[in-house]
């Protein structure tokens, strides 16, 4: 192997950048070159490609987003557009590839090699934290603080009026970021897609903190806990207890930002595990931590079965939210 491809796909995540570096410098001990791919796959077929050298990284490890780019695709999904990609790599005679991103990202690398593309190895990188494979996705440390950092405010000012809040946070299919920022913020309810979402229940609990004596009321939800997420939540529950409320949407805020420390280390033990997995000749796997260890899983598990959430997790906010 001689020369390696790195390309960020899907919704972007902090801790993308110090990977792409970790790569980068992975190769470059191994006397690798590297070739960074610039918007996913859509920017793979379309030859939008450069060299990464040390200048090219340097300054990115506290970056948020990604200094490559990444874009949707639709050229990649046809046949047409996955054997112009492979053309594309032949051209730049790419031995292996470095994809990161979701199980979306996977799956395109899984579709890339049987249309005679290079091995592939993938780095688990969203926020949503909903690969198989890994304790850990690259943002989601980062994205869950940002959340926390959020809900801290909001209890200051809801204790200070008695107001309910609702705060909608990531996560369209997955609650792990709602599950985890709620623990943290001590939130009085979690609302996750994983659930179906019980307004009756939710009002009666609500009504029952607040008869105890409660002063401040905050509920995270998760944005596909259901269809209209926290504003919808709010209206029904809001208007069914005659309560005054208010409703905060974290949106994108979660995704940027500099990563925090966990998801830097994190990124730099992935992305030398890659190029680890690619030189000895691995292919068609993501590599992961799980329980400390680091491991290495066969693209499609994901859709097997789904990562599904931390369980102790769920115990513990089924106990105290
Ligand atoms: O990155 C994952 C994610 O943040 C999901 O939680 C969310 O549903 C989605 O991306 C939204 O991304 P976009 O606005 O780019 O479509």
């Amino acid at each position: 192997m001689r020369r390696v491809g790195v390309l960020t796909s899907g919704g972007d995540a902090p801790g993308m950048n110090a990977c792409i570096r970790a790569v980068v410098r992975a190769c470059l001990a191994r006397d690798l070159e590297v070739i960074g791919i610039r918007r996913g796959f859509e920017g793979l077929l379309l030859g939008e490609l450069e060299v990464l050298d040390r200048a090219r990284i340097a300054n990115i490890v506290q970056r948020g987003g990604t200094i490559l780019g990444t874009a949707r695709s639709g050229r990649f999904r046809t046949v047409e557009g996955r054997i112009d990609a492979v053309r594309v790599l032949r051209a730049y005679r790419i031995d292996g590839l470095v994809l990161i991103g979701g199980d979306g990202t996977f799956r395109g690398g899984a579709a890339l090699q049987a249309a005679g593309g290079p091995p592939t190895v993938g780095v688990p990188g969203t926020i949503d934290n909903d690969v198989v494979g890994t304790d850990r996705s690259l943002g989601f440390d980062t994205a869950v603080n940002a959340a926390l950092w959020a809900i801290d405010r909001i209890r200051d000012t809801a204790t200070s009026h008695e107001v309910l809040h609702f705060v909608e946070v990531m996560g369209r299919h997955c609650g792990a970021i709602a599950l985890a920022s709620g623990l943290a913020g001590g939130a009085e309810a979690v609302l996750i897609p994983e659930t179906p979402t019980d307004e009756e229940r939710l009002a009666a609990k609500i009504g029952k903190a607040i008869a105890r004596g409660k002063r401040s009321t905050i509920v995270v939800v998760a944005e596909g806990a259901r269809p209209g997420g926290a504003r919808v939540v709010a209206e029904n529950v809001g208007t069914r207890m005659g309560l005054e409320y208010r409703v905060t949407v974290l949106g994108h805020l979660q995704r940027g930002g500099a990563p925090t420390a966990a998801d830097r280390i994190l990124a730099a033990i992935l992305g030398v595990e890659a190029v680890d997995a690619l030189v000895g000749g691995a292919s068609g796997i993501s590599v992961g931590e799980v329980s400390g260890q680091l491991v290495r899983t066969a693209y499609g598990a994901n859709d097997e079965h789904g990562r599904g959430l931390d369980a102790r997790q769920l115990a513990a906010a089924s106990l105290l939210a």
